[in-house]
């Protein structure tokens, strides 16, 4: 054989080989008869992630997207028009807008509503309703939305409706919705599950098959599917999500235990966690600074030295951020005052770092405020 052939077509027999770790499979095409087909259709290590999300879950269906957005993007492309959607108004900004958008370009009829108040539920959720999206803690603020009240609410009101959980942050690990009456729980795996502000990937899991194949079929048809590298690092930083979850959780008690004996504190927001949907919670919190001096919140955010600043949260590094002016920027100044986020809110996502320094760092930062 000529060299050129050689080039193209020499490879060794590698079918013998048994890693221990699930290889990557950089590949586009898959020979005939591979139940892969195209990685646009599925690819192994989309499906070594799924079947650990869909057990996570609870459910045999899983579905892995490019994006947390487009995890999103896959679940409200079941709404047609005339259909009504309820979201929860306490959201990631981006979730906000592109709702917003999306139901006014497809004609939805969209109610944004504060669903940690079930009596606003009750009075906003009616047999017209398909939908029911929400984030549960809630961004910003960490309320409490009760999963399996909200379920009742709209299958007692509309049984073919859906009841759609981001689980983003609390992770399978600490919440389960589909237990819980949720019939889709989808995930920005670019946060806790690739855990190293290095992925960006997205998934849903679901109660059933009907809407499995309806994912699956949006994923084909819009191409939103990750790359094998990111699934793979993703499967990979998941044996480790149980572990730095703890130390996460661990790390923000001492840093509460901090933050409320700081004066220039006025108030922290971290969830209650009931131990029964909410088992544990860690990593995030929100705090709001006693000022009415933007330059306070700057000075704050400007001095640590251990927090990264930025997009960054949900990492084995801590970050800060000023969500009015970050997170939720998508949204109006408006929208924002609506839902009592103003810029004096700061986020902190602690990382894995030793505590001590961290509050150390903190409170050389609050230090410099006067
Ligand atoms: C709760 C939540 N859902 C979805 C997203 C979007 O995820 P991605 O950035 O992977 O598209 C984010 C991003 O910050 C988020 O915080």
């Amino acid at each position: 054989m000529k060299d050129s052939t050689l080039l193209v077509r020499e490879k060794i027999d590698y079918s013998e080989a048994r890693p221990i770790a699930t290889p990557i499979f950089q590949a586009s095409a898959f020979r005939s008869g591979d139940p892969n087909f195209y990685t646009r259709n599925t690819n192994p290590n989309f499906e070594d992630l799924e079947n650990l999300l869909a057990k996570l879950d609870n459910t045999n269906y899983c579905v892995t997207l490019s994006s947390g957005m487009a995890a999103i993007s896959s679940v409200v492309h079941l709404l047609k028009p005339g259909d009504e959607l309820i979201s929860g108004s306490l959201i990631y900004g981006c979730t906000y807008r592109f709702l917003s958008d999306f139901c006014q370009q497809m004609n939805i009829k969209l109610k944004f509503v504060d669903l940690s108040d079930l009596e606003k539920a009750k009075s906003t959720i009616t047999e017209k309703t398909t939908m029911v999206f929400f984030e549960t803690p809630t961004n910003p603020f960490l309320r409490i939305i009760d999963i399996k009240a909200i379920s009742t609410i709209l299958k007692s009101r509309n049984s073919n409706a859906w009841v759609v959980v981001d689980n983003t942050w609390a992770t399978p690990i600490n919440q389960k919705p589909l237990n819980f009456g949720a019939d889709i729980s989808l995930y920005s795996g670019s946060k806790f599950f690739s855990g190293h502000s290095d992925v960006i990937i997205g998934a849903v899991t679901v109660k059933n098959k009907l809407l499995y194949d309806k994912i699956k079929k949006y994923r084909f048809y819009h191409g939103a599917v990750p790359d094998a590298f990111s699934a793979w690092l993703t499967r990979r930083s998941m044996q480790t999500l149980e572990i730095r979850l703890k130390r996460h959780e661990e790390s923000i008690r001492d840093i509460i235990n901090y933050l409320e004996k700081q004066p220039l504190v006025s108030k922290i927001y971290f969830p209650e966690i009931d131990g029964v949907q909410l088992k544990a919670y860690g990593c995030l919190l929100f705090f709001r600074l006693k000022t009415q001096d933007y330059s306070h919140v700057e000075k704050f955010m400007n001095t640590l030295k251990l927090f990264d600043q930025g997009t960054s949260m949900a990492s084995v590094a801590s970050a800060v951020a000023n969500p009015f002016n970050g997170s939720h920027l998508s949204m109006s100044e408006a929208e924002r005052n609506d839902i009592g986020l103003d810029e004096f809110v700061i986020r902190l996502s602690i990382g894995l770092e030793e505590v001590d320094d961290l509050v150390a760092d903190l409170d050389f930062a609050f230090s410099t405020i006067n």
